[in-house]
């Protein structure tokens, strides 16, 4: 039976085993962990998928903010990694991780999360698109087709800046 738990609950070297096996251990110096550099996991909205005593899948969510070129800041939840152990996927646990942050993310009024994937699962599974992000800059390479957002209400519509990490958070 999958249990989604808070990540808290996982031990923190098997999270980082598993985010090595699922995108290979040159993962560090990609553009999203620049994005995140100097905060810690939002733990209210980071989980850990456990089967019996197994850890098969992480979800992490970081605070980070859109910067205007005025200096005026916007906060955001940046989604991810989401990973899953490699012989565990397509079964059903990046969908059960995700639904639970979203639900989670909702109910706590979280109106603009954003994240760097494919819009193929983000858009299709959760609504997160590129339609808003045209004029968010980001510390680093990325194909702006997978810059995504989800935003509900007026707060982040339209806005324009750089993407940066939201230590004060
Ligand atoms: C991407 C990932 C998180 C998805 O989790 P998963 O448990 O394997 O996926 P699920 O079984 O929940 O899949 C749900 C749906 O998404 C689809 N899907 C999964 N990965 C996909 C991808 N990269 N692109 C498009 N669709 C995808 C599945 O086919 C399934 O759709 P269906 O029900 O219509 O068949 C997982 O495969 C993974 O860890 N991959 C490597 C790391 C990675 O790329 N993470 C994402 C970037 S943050």
């Amino acid at each position: 039976m999958l249990r989604i738990l808070p990540i808290a609950d996982a031990d923190p070297v098997l999270v980082e085993d598993l985010l090595d096996a699922a995108f290979g251990s040159d993962r560090h110096g990609r553009t999203a962990y620049r994005l995140r550099a100097g905060t810690l996991p939002i733990p209210q909205h980071s989980y850990a998928a456990i089967e019996g005593d197994t850890l098969v899948g992480t979800l992490q969510s970081w605070p980070i903010k859109l910067v205007d070129k005025k200096g005026n800041a916007e906060s955001l939840i940046m989604v991810g990694p989401v990973a899953v152990l490699p012989q565990r996927q397509r079964a059903g646990i990046g969908l059960a991780l995700m639904k639970h942050m979203l639900e989670d993310a909702d109910r706590a009024g979280e109106d603009a999360l954003m994240l760097i994937g494919d819009p193929e699962y983000y858009d299709r599974l959760f609504g997160f698109n590129a339609d808003e992000t045209g004029g968010w800059e980001v510390p680093g390479p990325v194909e702006r087709r997978r810059l995504l957002a989800r935003l509900r209400g007026p707060r982040m519509k339209g806005r324009s800046g750089m993407l940066a990490p939201d230590p004060q958070k």
